[in-house]
C-alpha cells in the first residue's frame, strides 16, 4: 500500500482529560531559518509605509507566493512602542476567513521581518474600480458581501481593520470570479466594546467623519464599505478633492449625491444600502446587519455547486464519520493543509465551506449543518454533528471555522499523499539532517508553544521510540499503517 492510503476508522478518539496536542486555527508560525534560505525572492508588486511587497518562490513547494518585507530602519518610534509588526502577526493568527488572504509563515534577520502569504494573482481591486468598465450590480452584489462578510467577522473578534480600501482588497484571481481577499492588517488593532478608539488611521478617501476627529468605534470600517461600494458602481469615491485637506473637509460634510448618471441603472436597494453605510455613526448599520438588507436579497443565489454531486456527498461523509483525536497524524495533517497544500485541491472545499456559511459570519453551524447537510446526517443520527463541533483548540464550540472545517472535510487520501507528507517533513525537518523533533513540530503547530513534554509523549507513544524525535521512515509507515 501507498504512504497516501489511510483508514479513518483506526484513528482513535481521546477523551477531553488527557492532555492534547494544541493544534492552532491557523499556522503562523515563526520559520527558526532564514527567507532567503527558502524562497526565491522575485520582482515587487507594492510598496507602503516602511515595507515593500514582492512575489517569491517556495522552493519546497514551487508554489508562486507573496512576500511583505518590513524594514526595520523604516519603523516609526509610535510602531516600535506599539509593538506594531508582532500586533499584525497575533492578528492573522486569530483569524480564519476565506476571504482573509492566506498567510504561512514569518521570518526575522538583522534587517528586516518577511510575512509570507499567497499571491493574489487578480492584483488590487482598485484596477478594476478605476478602469472604468462599468461593473454590472450584480458583481457589486458579489464583492460587497464578502467585504462586509469579513468585517463582520472581525468585528465579532473585537478587531477593526480601520483601512478597507480597494486597494487592500486583493482578487484572488484574473479570471471573472471575483473571490476577494482582504490583506493588509498594518492597521488593524483590537477593540473593546467599552471604549472608544482614538488616534487618526487609514487613508482620506475611505476615513469616517468620526475618524477624523479621532474618536470613533469599529463602524469606521463599515463606512469605508460605504465608500467602496459607491466607487464599485461609479467608479469615483462620493468624497473628492485636490488636496488631502479638501477631501477630508468634504468627508467632514458628509454630502454626496446618488444622482451620478452611473447610478440610472442601480436598484433602490442598492441606494438604499450606501445611504445605510455612509450615514452618522449612530445610525450606521454595522456588517452584521448590513448583510441582511434587501439589497442582498435581489441577487440571492445558490449556484456552482450541486449537492447531489458526488464530491459533495463525499464531504457529507467526511463530516459524518470525522472522529476528534488530536494526535499525531492531526497535527501532520493540519500541517500540510496550511502548508503544502495548492489552491486545486483546497478551493473546491473552500466553495463548500461559503455555500453552506449562509449567514456569512464565516462558521459553520448546527444550523448550516442541518439545512445542507440533511441527507448526511438522516441515517447517521446526530452522531457526526457533535463530533466536528468538538475538540478544537482545546474548546468544544457549536460552530467550525474554515481552517478548522478544511481539517474535517478534506478526503485524508488528498491530504495524506507520499508527495505532500514527504514536503512536509522536509519543511520540518530544519537541518536537514532527516530528524524532525517535538521541539520542531511544536514550532511549526502550536503558535504559543509551551507543552513540549505532551509532543515528546505523542510522538514516543506513536513510534514506539524514545527519543521524541522521528525520520522519514518512520513517518511513512506510520501513513500506511492508517
Ligand atoms: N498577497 C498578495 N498578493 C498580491 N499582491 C499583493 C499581496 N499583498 C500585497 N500585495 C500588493 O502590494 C500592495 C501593498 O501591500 P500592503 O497593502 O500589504 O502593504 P502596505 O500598504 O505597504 O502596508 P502598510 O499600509 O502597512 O504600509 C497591495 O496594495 C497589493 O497591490
Ligand atoms: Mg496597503
Amino acid at each position: 500500500m501507498g504512504c497516501g492510503k489511510t483508514k479513518e476508522k483506526t484513528l482513535v478518539a481521546i477523551t477531553i482529560d488527557t492532555p492534547r496536542l494544541k493544534i492552532h486555527k491557523t499556522l503562523i508560525w515563526k520559520h527558526p531559518k532564514s527567507f532567503y534560505e527558502e524562497y526565491q525572492s522575485g520582482n515587487k508588486i507594492g510598496t507602503g509605509g516602511f515595507a515593500e511587497v514582492r512575489r517569491c518562490t517556495h522552493k519546497t513547494t514551487c508554489q508562486m507566493r507573496a512576500v511583505k518585507i518590513y524594514y526595520k530602519n523604516l519603523f516609526t518610534a509610535d510602531y516600535v512602542s506599539s509593538n506594531g509588526f508582532h500586533n499584525e502577526i497575533e492578528i492573522f493568527r486569530r483569524i480564519d476567513h476565506p476571504n482573509l488572504v492566506k498567510v504561512y509563515e514569518y521570518f526575522e534577520d538583522e534587517k528586516c521581518f518577511y510575512i509570507t502569504m499567497e499571491f493574489c494573482k487578480g492584483g488590487e481591486l482598485f484596477e478594476k474600480v478605476s478602469n472604468k468598465t462599468k461593473i454590472p450590480e450584480r458583481t457589486v452584489c458579489l464583492i460587497m458581501k464578502q467585504i462586509l462578510s469579513i468585517v463582520s467577522y472581525l468585528h465579532e473578534k473585537l478587531i477593526v481593520h480601520r483601512d478597507i480600501k480597494p486597494e487592500n482588497i486583493l482578487l484572488e484571481d484574473r479570471d471573472g470570479d471575483f473571490h476577494i481577499k482582504i490583506a493588509d492588517f498594518g492597521n488593524a488593532i483590537f477593540f473593546s466594546k467599552a471604549q472608544n478608539i482614538k488616534g487618526q488611521a487609514g487613508t482620506s478617501y475611505y476615513m469616517s467623519p468620526e475618524v477624523i476627529d479621532s474618536e470613533y468605534s469599529e463602524k469606521c470600517d463599515e463606512w469605508s464599505c460605504g465608500v467602496i461600494m459607491f466607487m464599485l458602481i461609479t467608479g469615483c469615491p462620493p468624497f473628492i478633492g485636490n488636496s488631502d485637506d479638501e477631501i477630508i473637509s468634504n468627508v467632514k460634510k458628509q454630502e454626496y449625491s446618488l444622482e451620478n448618471p452611473s447610478f440610472a441603472t442601480i436598484s433602490h436597494e442598492a441606494k438604499d444600502l450606501i445611504k445605510s453605510l455612509l450615514t452618522p455613526e449612530n445610525n450606521r448599520l454595522s456588517a452584521a446587519d448590513a448583510l441582511k438588507h434587501p439589497w442582498f436579497e435581489l441577487f440571492k443565489e445558490k449556484q456552482g455547486l450541486q449537492t447531489t454531486s458526488d464530491f459533495y456527498m463525499k464531504i457529507q461523509e467526511n463530516i459524518r464519520n470525522y472522529r476528534p483525536s488530536c494526535n499525531f497524524k492531526d497535527a501532520i495533517k493540519a500541517f500540510i493543509i496550511s502548508h503544502v497544500m495548492g489552491d486545486k485541491d483546497i478551493r473546491p472545499v473552500r466553495d463548500v465551506f461559503m455555500f453552506l456559511d449562509e449567514d456569512h459570519d464565516g462558521k459553520i453551524d448546527d444550523h448550516d449543518i442541518g439545512k445542507y447537510m440533511n441527507k448526511s446526517f438522516k441515517d447517521g443520527g446526530n452522531e457526526g454533528q457533535i463530533n466536528i463541533f468538538k475538540y478544537f483548540e482545546g474548546e468544544t464550540r457549536g460552530f467550525l471555522e474554515y481552517n478548522e472545517f478544511l481539517r474535517v472535510a478534506l478526503e485524508d487520501s488528498l491530504i495524506l499523499t507520499k508527495k505532500n507528507v514527504l514536503m512536509a517533513f522536509g519543511m520540518l525537518d530544519w537541518y536537514k539532517n532527516g530528524v524532525v523533533t517535538a521541539e520542531m513540530l511544536m514550532a511549526a503547530i502550536e503558535s504559543n508553544a509551551k507543552d513540549v513534554e505532551i509532543w515528546k509523549n505523542m510522538i514516543e507513544e506513536t513510534f514506539r521510540k524514545k527519543d521524541g524525535s522521528f525520520g522519514i521512515r518512520q513517518i511513512c509507515e506510520m501513513i500506511e499503517g492508517g
